[in-house]
């Protein structure tokens, strides 16, 4: 009956433009890694938690080992086991990793730390769901933009614009997909242990968890996420994630 929580820090931040790796951007006064820790820590939801933290980084001052160091010595009375892994070069890649050293949970979330503010009833849905016998559960909130697909032209028109429609999405059907994303270990870690044959093409395309369960018919559960789940990516995201954390709605 134990739950696993993996923390995905293990990412550049190159599109967040700070020059250092994303969750160790300050929100508000603390980096988007403490918040993150502190959300899953509040939703009660975790037996261990395992971080996935940049490849290569060595522990010391201004690093995001210290912000775990700092966040553990702030916790030592707590009933949960915290550890770091080496991430990997791909976001599957450390999820991976992180999956081995939770060998012994029966269920886990992966959690993306560029999601600092998701509200602890949403870490409660996901595990809530996994309790009632879902192998694959995720959040996600509905589509607010109309959906288009396009193709990309190299024809005449291609000076004004190489982009050219070629069909819409009903967007009732279609949801944005965020994180924590629950699943049952056994079924994850398999999916994940074929995963390591994918070409670096087909690797590339699987952008979820959850994913690498659809492709083998596991039925992948949605409960309800939220606004405030949003994902860290650009220098517009950080000044949301602001707004959120001070604003009236806080
Ligand atoms: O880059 P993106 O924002 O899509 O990353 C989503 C999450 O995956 C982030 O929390 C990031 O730290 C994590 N990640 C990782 N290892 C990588 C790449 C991304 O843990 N190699």
């Amino acid at each position: 009956s134990r739950t696993g929580v993996v923390v995905l820090a293990a990412g550049s931040g190159q599109r967040l433009g700070f020059g250092i790796p994303k969750a160790q951007v300050l929100l508000g006064e603390e980096p988007i890694l403490r918040h993150a820790l502190a959300g899953v820590v509040a939703a009660s939801v975790a037996d261990r938690i395992v971080v996935a933290l940049p490849h290569g980084e060595k522990p010391g001052p201004g690093t995001l080992h210290e912000v775990v160091e700092v966040f553990l010595a702030e916790h030592r009375d707590a009933e949960w086991e915290l550890s770091v892994v080496e991430g990997g070069a791909t976001r599957a890649d450390s999820v991976a990793r992180a999956l081995s050293a939770l060998d012994g949970v029966e269920r886990v979330l992966v959690h993306d730390a560029a999601r600092p503010l998701v509200p602890v009833q949403v870490f409660q849905r996901v595990a809530d769901a996994l309790v009632a016998g879902a192998r694959a559960v995720i959040p996600a909130i509905p589509v607010v933009d109309t959906i288009k697909q396009v193709h990309t032209s190299h024809g005449a028109d291609a000076d004004i614009s190489p982009e050219l429609v070629t069909g819409n999405i009903a967007r009732e059907s279609l949801r944005a997909v965020q994180t924590p994303q629950g699943f049952s270990y056994a079924a994850l870690k398999a999916a994940h242990d074929d995963a390591q044959y994918l070409d670096d093409k087909q690797a590339e395309a699987i952008t979820d968890d959850a994913m690498l369960l659809e492709s083998r018919g596991v039925p992948v559960h949605v409960v309800a996420g939220s606004t405030y789940s949003l994902k860290i990516t650009t220098p517009v995201d950080l000044i949301l994630a602001e707004g959120l954390l001070e604003g009236p709605l806080a």
